[in-house]
């Protein structure tokens, strides 16, 4: 039976989840794409951590397993923009496709990836990248192509909800929660991206490229993180009817004259309990999108996680390992709006 051999840079949460799946669920992954999905190798910094995986595949040189000629796809969750963006761009370059987790990453250079994998003829996939486990990228890219997406708005950080939730619930210690959502595997490598909004902001950058057709990085983003929130805050909130919610807004801006612009901005807003993004909790995400025909669709589950990422991330590996099956490319995203970006003045406390 054919062969596709898949390198993963990166073991930590989501690659220890990844390298899980396609061993435990080799047989049903084989029936789904049509040939084996066989791991050529997993790229780490440390050598000596223990891990459930047999040491031969382990290398330390992500470079050498990226230009094997047996690796068809690779898979990379080592996270941060360097080595990730030159491992990335040589390996689409050698026609291998790629499927990523890294926001931050494709929140300055989807541009520049996207094009090294439309010459290649190869795949580039990120269902991951933004909320978890939640399909919400081929959503946007494929079933509502032929829509347009007016609003996609939510909660996008399972690390900042988590700590706001137990803040409001019980009460829980900010520093102790983070401390967890560390533990838990939600937090990034530097949890300073996750509180001060730059994760949230980079996911943000994502959604509005993809769902506007247009190219909008983390810097055009307004962003806000929760590390001002107090529990003296959430408990006034309540009297209010209300709960705190670290938000990921991106809308698109007509004035009035009819020209287009796009406003993206992330902040922690006050929520009506009323409304379904006050119920979401823990390190759960859900995203509200508004498109002219389809109207609203509300997306939601887990955000932030090994597994549940792994999920996703195996989602897309299933696709591009089926379209090396046929000798295909599945769709990319489509950027051919040049929408300015809305200055943002002022944001209301209030969603
Ligand atoms: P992590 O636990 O910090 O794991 C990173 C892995 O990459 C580690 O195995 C590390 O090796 C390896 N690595 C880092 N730099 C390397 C280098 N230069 N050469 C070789 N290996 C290197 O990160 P994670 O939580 O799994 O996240 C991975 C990616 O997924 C990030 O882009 C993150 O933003 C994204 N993501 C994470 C989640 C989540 O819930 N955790 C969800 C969605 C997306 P060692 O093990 O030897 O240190
Ligand atoms: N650190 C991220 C979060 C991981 O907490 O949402 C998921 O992208």
């Amino acid at each position: 039976a054919r062969s596709i051999g898949v390198a993963v840079l990166g073991m930590g949460n989501v690659g220890t989840e990844v390298v899980r799946i396609l061993d435990e669920s080799a047989a049903d992954l084989r029936a789904r794409v049509g040939a084996d999905l066989v791991l050529r190798g997993v790229a780490v910094r440390d050598l000596a951590k223990p891990r459930k995986i047999d040491a031969a595949l382990l290398t330390t040189d992500p470079e050498a397993l990226v230009t094997r000629d047996d690796v068809d796809i690779v898979v990379e969750l080592m996270g941060g923009i360097d080595p990730a963006r030159a491992l990335i761009r040589k390996a689409l370059e050698s026609g291998k496709s790629v499927v990523t987790a890294n926001k931050a990453l494709l929140a300055e250079y989807t541009g520049e990836l996207a094009t090294a994998a439309a010459s290649a003829r190869a795949d580039l996939y990120f269902e991951a990248a933004v909320a978890g486990a939640i399909p919400v990228i081929r959503p946007l890219t494929q079933s509502l192509a032929g829509d347009t997406v007016e609003r996609v708005a939510g909660i996008v950080n399972g690390t900042t909800n988590f700590i706001l939730s137990a803040m409001a619930e019980t009460g829980a210690d900010y520093a102790d929660t983070l401390a967890e959502a560390g533990r838990l595997g939600y937090a990034e490598a530097d949890p300073t991206a996750d509180v001060e909004g730059y994760d949230a902001a980079a996911k943000a950058a994502i959604l509005a490229s993809i769902a506007f057709h247009t190219r909008v990085t983390a810097a055009d983003v307004y962003r806000e993180g929760i590390s001002a929130v107090t529990a003296d805050d959430l408990v006034a909130a309540r009297k209010f009817d209300c709960t705190i919610k670290l938000l990921a807004i991106c809308e698109r801006v007509r004035d009035a004259e009819g020209a287009q612009s796009v406003s993206a901005r992330v902040y922690p807003a006050l929520i009506p309990l009323t409304h379904p993004l006050a119920s979401v909790n823990g390190a759960f995400n859900a995203i509200v999108v508004e498109a002219q025909n389809a109207g609203r669709l509300m997306f939601y589950g887990q955000g932030a996680g090994g597994a549940p990422t792994a999920s996703a991330v195996l989602g897309d590996l299933v696709m591009a390992a089926r379209n090396k099956v046929n000798g295909g490319r599945g769709p990319l995203e489509s950027t051919y709006a040049s929408l300015p970006i809305s200055s943002i003045d002022d944001v209301p406390t209030r969603y």
